[in-house]
Protein backbone atom coordinates (compact mmCIF):
# COMPACT_ATOMS: atom_id res chain seq x y z
CA UNK A 1 0.00 0.00 0.00
CA UNK A 2 3.07 2.58 0.56
CA UNK A 3 3.54 3.32 -3.00
CA UNK A 4 0.30 3.50 -4.21
CA UNK A 5 -0.23 6.82 -6.38
CA UNK A 6 -4.03 6.30 -6.57
CA UNK A 7 -6.81 8.44 -5.13
CA UNK A 8 -9.47 5.68 -4.97
CA UNK A 9 -8.43 2.28 -6.65
CA UNK A 10 -6.42 0.01 -3.99
CA UNK A 11 -7.69 1.46 -0.68
CA UNK A 12 -9.01 -0.78 0.57
CA UNK A 13 -6.90 -4.06 0.09
CA UNK A 14 -7.64 -7.99 1.14
CA UNK A 15 -4.27 -9.65 0.30
CA UNK A 16 -4.62 -13.52 1.38
CA UNK A 17 -1.97 -16.12 1.19
CA UNK A 18 -4.36 -18.56 -0.84
CA UNK A 19 -7.95 -18.47 -1.99
CA UNK A 20 -9.41 -20.71 -4.48
CA UNK A 21 -10.14 -17.71 -6.80
CA UNK A 22 -9.71 -13.80 -6.04
CA UNK A 23 -12.29 -13.24 -8.89
CA UNK A 24 -15.00 -15.23 -6.52
CA UNK A 25 -14.07 -13.79 -3.62
CA UNK A 26 -14.37 -10.15 -4.99
CA UNK A 27 -17.92 -10.82 -6.72
CA UNK A 28 -18.90 -11.93 -2.79
CA UNK A 29 -17.06 -8.55 -2.04
CA UNK A 30 -18.99 -6.43 -4.61
CA UNK A 31 -22.54 -8.45 -3.45
CA UNK A 32 -22.58 -7.41 0.21
CA UNK A 33 -21.66 -3.95 -0.78
CA UNK A 34 -18.04 -3.40 -1.32
CA UNK A 35 -16.82 -0.08 -2.31
CA UNK A 36 -15.77 0.94 -5.55
CA UNK A 37 -11.56 0.35 -5.56
CA UNK A 38 -11.72 -2.74 -3.42
CA UNK A 39 -9.08 -5.05 -4.97
CA UNK A 40 -8.57 -8.75 -3.76
CA UNK A 41 -4.78 -9.96 -4.29
CA UNK A 42 -3.86 -13.50 -3.21
CA UNK A 43 -0.24 -15.27 -3.23
CA UNK A 44 -1.67 -18.50 -4.92
CA UNK A 45 -4.88 -19.41 -6.08
CA UNK A 46 -6.50 -23.02 -5.97
CA UNK A 47 -8.92 -22.75 -8.67
CA UNK A 48 -7.88 -19.87 -10.85
CA UNK A 49 -10.79 -18.69 -13.37
CA UNK A 50 -9.86 -18.04 -16.98
CA UNK A 51 -12.42 -17.08 -19.83
CA UNK A 52 -15.17 -19.96 -21.20
CA UNK A 53 -14.71 -21.45 -18.51
CA UNK A 54 -11.52 -22.43 -18.34
CA UNK A 55 -8.98 -22.75 -15.48
CA UNK A 56 -6.46 -19.95 -14.98
CA UNK A 57 -2.54 -21.58 -13.42
CA UNK A 58 -1.84 -19.75 -10.31
CA UNK A 59 1.14 -21.05 -8.69
CA UNK A 60 2.52 -19.25 -5.41
CA UNK A 61 4.13 -16.16 -5.43
CA UNK A 62 5.10 -16.04 -9.34
CA UNK A 63 2.66 -13.59 -10.00
CA UNK A 64 -0.20 -11.09 -9.80
CA UNK A 65 -3.52 -12.49 -8.90
CA UNK A 66 -5.65 -9.69 -8.97
CA UNK A 67 -9.52 -8.75 -8.80
CA UNK A 68 -10.92 -5.34 -8.73
CA UNK A 69 -14.40 -3.76 -7.65
CA UNK A 70 -15.40 -0.85 -9.54
CA UNK A 71 -18.87 0.83 -9.57
CA UNK A 72 -19.36 2.75 -12.90
CA UNK A 73 -22.84 4.62 -13.61
CA UNK A 74 -23.42 3.00 -16.34
CA UNK A 75 -25.86 0.54 -18.48
CA UNK A 76 -25.02 -3.39 -19.06
CA UNK A 77 -24.22 -3.10 -22.53
CA UNK A 78 -21.52 -1.15 -21.90
CA UNK A 79 -19.42 -3.24 -19.22
CA UNK A 80 -17.47 -5.02 -22.00
CA UNK A 81 -15.52 -1.41 -22.98
CA UNK A 82 -13.91 -2.37 -19.56
CA UNK A 83 -12.11 -5.75 -20.50
CA UNK A 84 -10.78 -3.38 -23.47
CA UNK A 85 -9.94 -0.26 -21.04
CA UNK A 86 -8.71 -2.81 -18.73
CA UNK A 87 -5.99 -4.22 -21.30
CA UNK A 88 -4.88 -0.94 -22.49
CA UNK A 89 -4.04 -0.43 -18.80
CA UNK A 90 -2.19 -3.11 -18.65
CA UNK A 91 -0.13 -2.97 -21.44
CA UNK A 92 0.84 1.03 -20.23
CA UNK A 93 1.78 -0.03 -16.56
CA UNK A 94 3.73 -3.05 -17.79
CA UNK A 95 6.06 -0.47 -20.20
CA UNK A 96 5.91 2.01 -17.75
CA UNK A 97 7.38 -0.70 -14.75
CA UNK A 98 9.32 -2.84 -16.78
CA UNK A 99 9.93 -1.54 -20.11
CA UNK A 100 8.73 -4.08 -22.09
CA UNK A 101 6.87 -3.69 -25.18
CA UNK A 102 3.48 -5.92 -25.25
CA UNK A 103 0.52 -6.23 -27.35
CA UNK A 104 -3.15 -7.52 -27.08
CA UNK A 105 -5.16 -10.19 -28.56
CA UNK A 106 -8.34 -9.55 -29.20
CA UNK A 107 -10.42 -9.29 -27.00
CA UNK A 108 -8.02 -9.66 -23.31
CA UNK A 109 -5.13 -11.78 -24.09
CA UNK A 110 -1.99 -9.85 -23.39
CA UNK A 111 0.86 -11.45 -25.39
CA UNK A 112 4.81 -10.38 -25.95
CA UNK A 113 6.49 -11.63 -28.61
CA UNK A 114 3.45 -14.05 -29.44
CA UNK A 115 3.33 -15.64 -26.13
CA UNK A 116 0.65 -14.93 -23.51
CA UNK A 117 1.48 -13.64 -19.90
CA UNK A 118 -1.39 -11.88 -18.66
CA UNK A 119 -5.23 -12.85 -19.10
CA UNK A 120 -8.00 -10.41 -17.75
CA UNK A 121 -11.51 -11.87 -17.03
CA UNK A 122 -14.05 -9.02 -16.81
CA UNK A 123 -17.74 -10.16 -15.09
CA UNK A 124 -20.73 -7.70 -14.00
CA UNK A 125 -23.56 -7.64 -11.11
CA UNK A 126 -26.50 -5.55 -12.89
CA UNK A 127 -30.10 -5.08 -12.15
CA UNK A 128 -31.90 -4.95 -14.71
CA UNK A 129 -30.19 -2.96 -17.48
CA UNK A 130 -27.68 -0.97 -14.77
CA UNK A 131 -24.38 -2.27 -14.12
CA UNK A 132 -24.08 -2.68 -10.38
CA UNK A 133 -20.44 -3.45 -9.93
CA UNK A 134 -17.98 -4.85 -13.03
CA UNK A 135 -15.19 -7.15 -11.54
CA UNK A 136 -11.78 -7.07 -12.82
CA UNK A 137 -9.58 -10.29 -12.72
CA UNK A 138 -5.96 -9.71 -13.95
CA UNK A 139 -3.71 -12.50 -13.62
CA UNK A 140 -0.08 -11.95 -14.67
CA UNK A 141 2.99 -14.24 -14.69
CA UNK A 142 5.63 -12.33 -13.47
CA UNK A 143 8.08 -13.83 -11.62
CA UNK A 144 7.40 -17.97 -12.98
CA UNK A 145 9.74 -20.24 -14.81
CA UNK A 146 9.08 -22.45 -17.81
CA UNK A 147 9.07 -25.34 -15.35
CA UNK A 148 6.34 -23.88 -13.48
CA UNK A 149 3.86 -24.09 -16.44
CA UNK A 150 2.29 -27.23 -17.03
CA UNK A 151 3.41 -29.04 -20.11
CA UNK A 152 0.30 -27.51 -22.05
CA UNK A 153 1.40 -24.29 -21.62
CA UNK A 154 4.92 -24.29 -22.05
CA UNK A 155 4.99 -23.26 -25.53
CA UNK A 156 2.06 -20.59 -25.74
CA UNK A 157 2.86 -18.96 -22.46
CA UNK A 158 5.84 -16.70 -21.07
CA UNK A 159 6.07 -14.65 -17.93
CA UNK A 160 7.95 -11.42 -17.35
CA UNK A 161 11.07 -12.96 -15.70
CA UNK A 162 11.57 -15.68 -18.62
CA UNK A 163 11.48 -12.91 -21.33
CA UNK A 164 13.20 -10.06 -19.24
CA UNK A 165 15.67 -12.52 -17.51
CA UNK A 166 15.34 -11.08 -14.15
CA UNK A 167 13.06 -10.74 -11.46
CA UNK A 168 10.64 -8.24 -10.71
CA UNK A 169 9.11 -6.21 -7.60
CA UNK A 170 5.03 -7.08 -8.04
CA UNK A 171 4.49 -4.70 -5.69
CA UNK A 172 5.29 -1.83 -8.66
CA UNK A 173 3.62 -3.20 -11.64
CA UNK A 174 0.21 -3.42 -9.02
CA UNK A 175 0.72 0.20 -8.35
CA UNK A 176 1.54 1.45 -11.77
CA UNK A 177 -1.90 -1.19 -13.51
CA UNK A 178 -3.85 0.61 -10.74
CA UNK A 179 -2.71 3.88 -11.58
CA UNK A 180 -3.44 3.16 -14.95
CA UNK A 181 -6.73 1.75 -14.71
CA UNK A 182 -7.82 4.63 -12.71
CA UNK A 183 -6.56 7.49 -15.03
CA UNK A 184 -8.24 5.47 -18.17
CA UNK A 185 -11.70 5.07 -15.76
CA UNK A 186 -11.63 8.92 -15.61
CA UNK A 187 -11.12 9.12 -19.25
CA UNK A 188 -13.62 7.06 -19.75
CA UNK A 189 -16.11 8.89 -17.53
CA UNK A 190 -15.42 12.45 -18.88
CA UNK A 191 -15.08 12.00 -22.33
CA UNK A 192 -16.55 8.29 -23.28
CA UNK A 193 -15.02 5.46 -24.59
CA UNK A 194 -13.71 6.66 -27.72
CA UNK A 195 -9.98 7.45 -26.68
CA UNK A 196 -9.78 4.45 -24.92
CA UNK A 197 -10.82 2.32 -27.91
CA UNK A 198 -7.84 3.97 -30.16
CA UNK A 199 -5.55 3.05 -27.62
CA UNK A 200 -6.53 -0.10 -27.23
CA UNK A 201 -6.11 -0.70 -31.28
CA UNK A 202 -2.81 1.32 -31.15
CA UNK A 203 -1.23 -2.28 -28.96
CA UNK A 204 -3.93 -4.68 -30.80
CA UNK A 205 -1.90 -7.28 -32.96
CA UNK A 206 -4.72 -8.62 -35.04
CA UNK A 207 -6.43 -5.90 -36.48
CA UNK A 208 -6.36 -5.35 -40.51
CA UNK A 209 -4.72 -8.73 -40.47
CA UNK A 210 -6.19 -12.67 -41.38
CA UNK A 211 -7.41 -14.15 -38.51
CA UNK A 212 -9.63 -17.41 -37.94
CA UNK A 213 -12.22 -16.74 -34.79
CA UNK A 214 -13.86 -19.94 -33.46
CA UNK A 215 -16.78 -19.27 -31.37
CA UNK A 216 -17.93 -20.78 -28.32
CA UNK A 217 -20.40 -23.22 -30.66
CA UNK A 218 -17.57 -24.32 -32.35
CA UNK A 219 -17.60 -22.57 -35.57
CA UNK A 220 -14.86 -20.99 -37.22
CA UNK A 221 -15.14 -18.23 -39.31
CA UNK A 222 -11.86 -16.78 -41.41
CA UNK A 223 -11.90 -13.26 -42.63
CA UNK A 224 -10.41 -9.45 -41.94
CA UNK A 225 -10.23 -8.56 -38.49
CA UNK A 226 -11.39 -4.79 -39.72
CA UNK A 227 -11.88 -3.35 -35.77
CA UNK A 228 -13.78 -3.21 -32.90
CA UNK A 229 -17.15 -1.59 -32.98
CA UNK A 230 -18.16 1.03 -29.97
CA UNK A 231 -19.06 -1.63 -27.60
CA UNK A 232 -15.96 -3.43 -27.88
CA UNK A 233 -16.89 -6.46 -30.76
CA UNK A 234 -14.47 -7.54 -32.55
CA UNK A 235 -15.82 -6.57 -36.47
CA UNK A 236 -14.46 -9.86 -39.22
CA UNK A 237 -14.91 -8.94 -43.22
CA UNK A 238 -15.49 -12.97 -44.67
CA UNK A 239 -14.05 -12.95 -48.09
CA UNK A 240 -17.40 -12.22 -49.56
CA UNK A 241 -17.63 -8.80 -48.00
CA UNK A 242 -19.89 -10.00 -45.28
CA UNK A 243 -19.42 -8.56 -41.54
CA UNK A 244 -19.54 -10.78 -38.62
CA UNK A 245 -19.56 -9.59 -35.37
CA UNK A 246 -17.95 -11.45 -32.95
CA UNK A 247 -19.08 -11.33 -29.46
CA UNK A 248 -17.04 -13.72 -27.69
CA UNK A 249 -14.24 -16.65 -29.59
CA UNK A 250 -11.03 -17.46 -29.98
CA UNK A 251 -8.73 -16.12 -32.45
CA UNK A 252 -5.77 -16.69 -34.55
CA UNK A 253 -3.55 -15.34 -36.98
CA UNK A 254 -3.83 -17.25 -40.35
CA UNK A 255 -0.67 -17.11 -41.66
CA UNK A 256 -2.00 -15.18 -45.26
C1 LIG B 1 -8.15 -15.63 -19.29
O1 LIG B 1 -7.24 -15.26 -20.04
O2 LIG B 1 -8.79 -16.65 -19.54
C2 LIG B 1 -8.48 -14.79 -18.08
C3 LIG B 1 -7.66 -15.17 -16.87
C4 LIG B 1 -7.97 -14.34 -15.63
C5 LIG B 1 -7.20 -14.79 -14.42
C6 LIG B 1 -7.36 -13.88 -13.24
S1 LIG B 1 -6.21 -14.21 -11.95
C7 LIG B 1 -7.08 -13.18 -10.86
C8 LIG B 1 -8.56 -13.42 -11.11
N1 LIG B 1 -9.04 -14.55 -10.31
C9 LIG B 1 -9.41 -15.59 -11.07
O3 LIG B 1 -9.85 -16.67 -10.64
N2 LIG B 1 -9.25 -15.28 -12.39
C10 LIG B 1 -8.74 -13.94 -12.56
Amino acid sequence: RAGLETERLGHRLVCKDELPSTQKEAQHLAEDGAEEGTVVLAEEQTSGRGRLGRQWHSPKGAGIWMSLIIRPDIQINKAPQFTLLTAAAVVKAVKRATGLDCEIKWPNDILYKGKKFVGILTECQAEAADVKAIIIGIGINVNTDIEDFPDELKDIATSLRIEAGKTFDRAEIIQAILKEIESLYKMYMDEGFHFIKLLWESYAISLGKKIYARKTNGDVIYGLAQGIDDEGVLLLRDDDGHIHKIYSADIELSSQ
